[in-house]
């Protein structure tokens, strides 16, 4: 099947009653007939569900539906994106290892790495992940993981994951792509090069705002029996190229517990079937909007790597068919004016989510990055005078009318 089609039927098994949505198994934990066959389960002689904390027939559904859309050996949801991203590097990195990431990440990332794991006694350097001499050569014997987003977010660089891939592949540690404002549509993870692959699934994946999640997933390709990964060994050796996941389900994910919701699993199973139209139409709103603002006179200037200008426009031409993304920044001549034209917004929405089909605005600079200081700020390429906005599927010419009058009021 074609990603599209996947995006529908991946994974669906017929429900009961001939249901052709996912049922939602809203269920703690799950009876067998025999102490001899919960032992079975447990052991792992025999498959089965026992508790919604480490697997449950909701979340399993999307689980495969996810894997499927990346090519990938498995999936593992969890209860947010930043939840996903710390199960899954927790499962990698020890106290003495050094995490090598992305300068530009996600202020909830960049502030797990700087500030909590860090404490941990888990170092991280951040680079430039557009500068690759940088990036190979900040490369040592403690990195044990390379962390990039495949489009940073607020910063909207664009990395050459397949070229960073190379890099982490060359050193023997594995790389981990934040895939969240691409998406398996722009680019599957088969494709990306990436070891694992993360989604926030709270935002393009769930496509409405109605629930948060995220989600690891393990292309099922890295070797994980090198001498650098001792923690690996028994997981290697039981269950070979299903190293990690095992690894992450059998330990990490089942003792941090941050589990997804078979609710939430629901919502994300529904709101994928039509992510491809919808990324479609982010996509193009986006790049008409970018326009738009680029010729606008009370804008200073425009970041969305759709636009030629833009210093990711060839690598994203390359990696994501051409197509973008939905999100995009632009200056106004100050915080002031920025403040005034959020303000002046009627159809757009000004909170602290991407992804939803309503177009969304934020002033990162005083919300999401305000803990921030100024040269973090600088390397997330949040400005005073930004504004983030999220593109959303309305019709492209109410987007651009809601704008301009908005501008129009400074
Ligand atoms: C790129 C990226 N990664 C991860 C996250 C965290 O996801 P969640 O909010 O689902 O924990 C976000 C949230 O904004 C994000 O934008």
């Amino acid at each position: 099947m074609r990603l599209d089609t996947l995006l529908i039927h991946g994974g669906l098994e017929p429900g009961p009653a001939g249901a052709t949505n996912v049922p939602i198994v809203q269920s703690s934990s799950f009876a067998h007939a025999t102490a001899e066959d919960l032992e079975d389960i447990f052991r792992g002689r025999k498959t089965g569900q026992v508790y919604t904390r480490i697997g449950n027939p909701t979340t399993e559904a999307l689980e495969k539906r996810l894997a499927l859309l990346d090519g990938a050996v498995s999936a593992i949801a969890t209860a947010s994106g930043m939840a996903a991203i710390t199960t899954a590097v927790m499962a990698i990195v020890r106290s003495g290892d050094e995490i090598l990431a992305s300068s530009s990440l996600f202020g909830g990332t960049f502030s797990l790495f700087r500030d909590t794991l860090s404490n941990f006694g888990i170092a991280t350097s951040f680079v430039d992940p557009t500068d690759l001499n940088a990036l190979a050569a900040a490369v040592n014997e403690r990195t044990g993981l390379i962390f990039v987003e495949t489009i940073g977010n607020p910063k909207l660089d664009v990395p050459d994951i397949p070229a960073i891939a190379a890099i982490a592949r060359e050193a023997g540690v594995p790389l981990m792509a934040d895939a969240t404002v691409t998406t398996p549509y722009l680019c599957r993870g088969t494709e990306l090069g990436a070891d694992i692959v993360i989604h926030s699934t709270s935002k393009f994946i769930n496509g409405t705002g109605s629930a948060i999640g995220g989600a690891i997933i393990d292309m099922g390709k890295f070797d994980w029996g090198s001498e650098k990964f001792p923690h690996f060994a028994p997981f290697v050796k039981k269950y070979r190229n299903f190293a990690f996941t095992a690894r992450v389900r059998k330990l990490i994910h089942k003792d941090f517990g941050a589990c997804a919701a078979p609710m939430n699993s629901f919502l994300f199973t529904e709101g994928i079937e039509t992510l491809a139209l919808r990324m479609d139409r982010h996509c193009e709103n986006a790049l008409k909007l970018a326009r738009f603002l680029e010729a606008h006179e009370k804008v200073a200037w425009v970041n969305y790597p759709g636009l030629e200008s833009n210093a990711g426009h060839e690598v994203a031409t390359r990696l994501y068919k051409g197509k973008y993304g939905g999100i995009l920044t632009f200056g106004c001549v100050d915080k002031e004016a920025a403040f005034r034209c959020i303000n002046g917004l009627k159809l757009a929405r000004n909170l602290a989510n991407i992804g939803d089909a309503k177009t969304l605005v934020i002033h990162p600079a005083s919300t999401i990055c305000a803990d921030f200081g100024l040269e973090e700020k600088a390397l997330m390429g949040v400005k005073e005078e930004m504004i983030r906005v999220s593109v959303g599927i309305e019709h492209g010419a109410d987007i651009i009318e809601d704008f301009g009058q908005a501008l129009g009021l400074l």
